[in-house]
């Protein structure tokens, strides 16, 4: 077992990383919810692993799997179904599943009665390593992604990496993305250590996946103890690959076409490949990023991601950015590997022209 504190001051919590541990989870969800376990998951994850928890009061709220989910009309019947279930401030709801789940029930904890607690169980690789760990919460709008949504921290996340044998391979695979993401930030060594177990990782060989997965939530857990709030340039770096993406991802509809893991790939070897041309990270470090990720099957560019839209329509897509502050989008760049950083002076016009000369 493995447990790796997030430090937020009064908003601190655990994030408990053990095989078997959903076995486990009325004992380990009693300081959370002894009278009554709420559980909020999706249709695909009820039927692999709800079963598992084994809680003489456990009251499933089993919402559709997918995306779409994570809308005003599945928030509005959640928060409904909370409040007939007379949820108490005190009390803490818990989030059985992907980033999906995971982002709304999130979210619904973080505005019912102006906030009850919540605890996160995540389920995919993605949600492992990333989502369940930093409080975002969030639903999509029509204007775009994530638009709508709160911080708020889990009082407790729990980890059970046995839950990824009934994921698609696919879906592991992008959640990897995710993974190897830390390495490339600020962990050199950590990416060396990707590049050699990748391989054991994916095909679900224990122990790589544990170590893994905790690592990348220490990682996670660091970043996110340094700039909580995203305001400090720190917290941004966890966007790597992420602008790039974004625009793959609108292009292709944010669907199955693409998976959000596998444009973060693509997004990454964009990112790597745009400042090596820049001259701003070696040509080697972005070859050897780009071949990591085709030799774990990741797209590394638009083209492996299945995109040859042109680079003005792709910077289209990126001008809509969130994060877009004084006109211009921020970009994380790197140095090499393990020196990524934020650069808000790139031009539109640049990326548009470079995503261009990729296709050519
Ligand atoms: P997801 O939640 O849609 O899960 C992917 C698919 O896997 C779903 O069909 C789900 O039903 C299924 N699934 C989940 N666990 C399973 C299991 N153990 N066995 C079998 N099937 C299982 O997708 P995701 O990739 O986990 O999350 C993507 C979402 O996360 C996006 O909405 C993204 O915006 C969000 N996200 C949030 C943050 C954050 O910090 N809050 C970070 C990254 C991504
Ligand atoms: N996944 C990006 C973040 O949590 O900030």
């Amino acid at each position: 077992m493995t447990i790796v504190p997030v430090s937020l001051g009064d908003r601190s919590y655990d994030v408990l990383i053990e095989a078997g541990a959903l076995d486990r989870a009325a004992d380990l969800l009693a300081p959370y919810a002894r009278e009554r376990l709420i559980v909020v998951t999706d249709e695909t994850v009820a039927q692999a692993q709800l079963g598992r928890i084994r809680h003489p009061n456990i009251i499933p709220i089993v919402l559709p799997a997918g995306e779409a989910t994570k809308s005003w009309s599945q928030l509005e019947s959640l928060c409904d179904q909370l409040l007939e279930l007379e949820v108490e401030r005190g009390e803490h709801i818990v989030a059985l599943g992907g980033g999906v789940i995971g982002d709304l029930t999130g979210f619904a904890a973080a505005i019912v009665k102006r906030g009850i607690g919540f605890v996160q169980v995540p389920t995919t690789l993605l949600a492992q390593v990333d989502s369940s760990v930093g409080g975002k919460t969030a639903i999509n709008a029509r204007a775009g992604k994530n638009l709508i949504g709160a911080f708020h921290q889990p009082s407790f996340v729990l980890i059970d990496p046995t839950v990824l044998d009934t994921l698609p391979a696919r879906e592991l695979r992008a959640g990897y993305a995710e993974i190897v993401k830390y390495g490339l930030i600020d962990d050199p060594d950590f990416f060396a250590w990707c590049d050699e177990y990748a391989g054991a990782l994916l095909a679900g060989e224990a122990q790589a996946r544990e170590r893994a997965i905790a690592h990348s939530v220490a990682a996670k857990a660091r970043i996110v103890g340094e700039d909580e709030r995203e305001t400090a340039d720190r917290r941004a770096l966890l966007n790597l690959g992420h602008t790039f993406g974004h625009a793959l991802e609108a292009e292709t509809g944010f669907g199955s076409a693409l998976l959000h893991g596998e444009a973060v790939a693509a997004g990454m070897g964009l990112a790597f490949r745009f400042s090596a041309e820049r001259d701003l990270c070696p040509e080697s470090d972005a070859v050897k990023v780009a071949e990591h990720l085709r030799r774990v099957g990741l797209p590394h560019d638009a083209i492996s991601a299945g995109v040859s839209a042109l680079g003005k329509r792709l910077a289209a897509h990126m001008a809509h950015d969130k994060k877009k502050a004084s006109g211009r989008v921020p970009f994380i760049l790197a140095g090499g590997i393990g020196r990524a950083y934020v650069d808000k002076t790139i031009p539109l016009e640049d990326v548009a022209d470079f995503l261009d000369r990729q296709r050519a």
